[in-house]
């Protein structure tokens, strides 16, 4: 069985995420899927960056990580850009922090690893919310995949469900919640936590963003809305296309009158086709306690896209985490290694 050989650039949240999956799925995977892996490279801002052709010793790595230390073994003085170039690996996880406005170096280290034909998985939004189409361009020129699941509601398959059991209905309309933390955030409020101390849990937990004024002012579902506008219903949208508001300005006081007229306030994010044009938005809406989305809590998302053919169908499950991200990450490489691009 030929190794599918893994580079993970950033490995915080979602880098450990699907590096404790993969080790914990190891033999699973090879007897359902015909899966087996090597991670040759990881780079890290923090832990530092470490190749190994014939595998690096992905255990230790995470024992080091967690206890905030420098990596010890396998260390090489490449950049990211180089390391891309030099390692063996069939499939780069670019998991570094998202930059919305610039697309940060993940743009980059996305486009360097599809020329140099290596597959991309990415939960990182920047590149998939401001150049999918180019992304996808190399890419099919190149031969790789550039997928993308973990950029909208984690590892819950929005994309692959569009894709695949989808394809072939026209949706007009998606509308949900996209933000983990500011729905945990609004549920924890609704039950007397503190802003700041509610945040600050979030953060612990993984839910949030590297800096979290990204979720709570809704740029993170602005960043989705785009994703899902130009990736699921062929728009071209730009992410300042989108008008956007966050949760900043609910107040307790807010919060207590939804709840005295049996509703809930909602970071809502809507994608729609209007007299042949396809908008989207981000905001606060007041949902009635009878509306199937007031009943989602915590950091799950749930989105309902709207089908010519089957009317509406919704999906709901963990927006935001470490596993449930990571498993985004793990289910892309399994599409690749299903494909045969690699094995
Ligand atoms: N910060 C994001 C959220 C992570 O809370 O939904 C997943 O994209």
């Amino acid at each position: 069985m030929k190794k599918t050989k893994i580079a993970i650039l950033g490995f915080g949240t979602v880098g450990q995420g699907i590096c404790d999956i993969l080790l914990q799925k190891k033999e699973q995977l090879k007897k359902q899927y015909n899966f087996d892996f090597e991670v040759v490279a990881v780079s890290d801002f923090n832990n530092g960056n470490v190749y190994n052709p014939n595998g690096l010793d992905i255990s230790q790595m995470l024992e080091e990580a967690k206890a905030k230390k420098k990596f010890t073994k396998d260390i090489v003085k490449w950049d990211n850009i180089t390391l891309i170039k030099k390692c063996n690996a069939d499939v780069l996880c670019e998991l570094t922090y998202t930059d919305l406005k610039t697309g940060g170096p993940a743009i980059d280290h996305c486009k360097t690893a599809l020329k140099s034909g290596i597959n991309v998985v990415t939960s990182n939004k920047g590149p998939a919310a401001l150049q999918y189409p180019e992304m996808n361009e190399i890419a099919d020129v190149n031969n790789v995949k550039f997928l993308i699941e973990g950029t909208v509601c984690a590892g819950t398959p929005v994309i692959n469900l569009t894709d695949g059991p989808l394809a072939g209905c026209e949706i007009s309309k998606i509308r949900g919640i996209l933000n983990g933390t500011t729905n945990y955030m609004l549920s924890e409020m609704e039950k007397g936590m503190g802003y700041d101390e509610v945040l600050k849990i979030a953060q612990d937990l993984g839910y949030a963003e590297a800096d979290p004024t990204g979720d709570v002012e809704g740029h993170d579902a602005r960043g989705k809305v785009t994703i899902l506008a130009n990736v699921v219903m062929g728009a071209s949208l730009k992410i300042s296309d989108v008008p956007c508001q966050g949760i900043t300005k609910i107040t307790f006081d807010d919060i207590q009158k939804a709840k005295d007229n049996n509703a809930r306030w909602k970071l809502i994010g809507s994608v729609e086709k209007k007299d042949g044009k396809i908008i989207g938005s981000v905001a606060p809406e007041m949902i009635d306690l009878s509306h199937p989305l007031a009943g989602v809590m915590g950091a799950t998302n749930a989105l309902t896209f709207s089908t010519d053919l089957l009317g509406d169908v919704t999906i709901v499950g963990p927006g935001a985490g470490r596993i449930e991200t990571g498993f985004s990450i793990l289910t892309d490489i399994l599409k690749i290694h299903n494909s045969s691009l690699v094995c």
